[in-house]
C-alpha cells in the first residue's frame, strides 16, 4: 500500500532565484499537508551521506557542491499516495523533459539545478524524513 508521506527540499537553485513562496504556494494547491519544515544548509559530510546512493555517479561531486552551496527548505508532505504524487507534480529530472505546469518545469534551470528534491519511493521518504527531522518536528 502507498504511503501518506513523502520528502522533499527546495534547492538551493530555488531558493536563490526567491522561488520559495511560489513553490510552497504551488505545493499547497496541489493539496499536500506540511507535517514538517525547516531552513538549513546541509554540510559536505551531511550531502554525501544524504546523497549516498549517487556515490558511484558521475555527477556525484557536483551535486554534493551544488546542494551545499547555500540553504534549502527541507520538508515531510502529507498527501494520499504521497511519493507518487509529488513525483507528477514536480516532473522529470531534466526540465527540458518536465511536463508543462510541472514546478521543475516552471522553476528548474537544468538538469542539475532543477528546483526541488522528491522522495522516489516509500522507504527513501522514510530514510530522508529521519535524516532532517526528529519526532518532536512532525506534525
Ligand atoms: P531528486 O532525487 O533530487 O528528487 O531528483 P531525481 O530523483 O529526479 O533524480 P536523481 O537521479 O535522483 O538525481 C539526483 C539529483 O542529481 C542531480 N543530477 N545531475 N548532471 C547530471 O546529469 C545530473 N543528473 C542528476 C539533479 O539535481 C538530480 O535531481
Ligand atoms: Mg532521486
Amino acid at each position: 500500500m502507498a504511503g501518506n508521506y513523502t520528502f522533499t527540499m527546495i534547492k538551493p537553485c530555488a531558493v536563490k532565484n526567491r522561488y520559495i513562496g511560489a513553490i510552497l504556494t504551488d505545493i499547497l494547491k496541489a493539496g499536500f499537508e506540511i507535517s514538517a519544515m525547516k531552513y538549513v544548509r546541509m554540510t559536505v559530510s551531511q550531502a554525501e551521506s544524504f546523497y549516498g546512493i549517487h556515490k558511484e555517479r558521475p555527477f556525484f561531486s557536483d551535486l554534493v557542491q551544488f546542494m551545499t552551496s547555500g540553504p534549502v527548505v527541507a520538508a515531510i508532505l502529507k498527501h494520499d499516495d504521497a511519493v507518487e504524487t509529488y513525483r507528477k507534480l514536480i516532473g522529470a529530472t531534466n526540465p527540458e523533459n518536465a511536463a508543462e505546469g510541472t514546478i521543475r518545469k516552471k522553476y528548474a534551470r537544468n538538469v542539475q539545478e532543477n528546483a526541488v528534491h522528491g522522495s522516489d519511493s516509500d522507504e527513501n521518504a522514510a530514510i530522508e524524513s529521519n535524516f532532517f527531522f526528529s519526532q518532536f518536528e512532525r506534525f
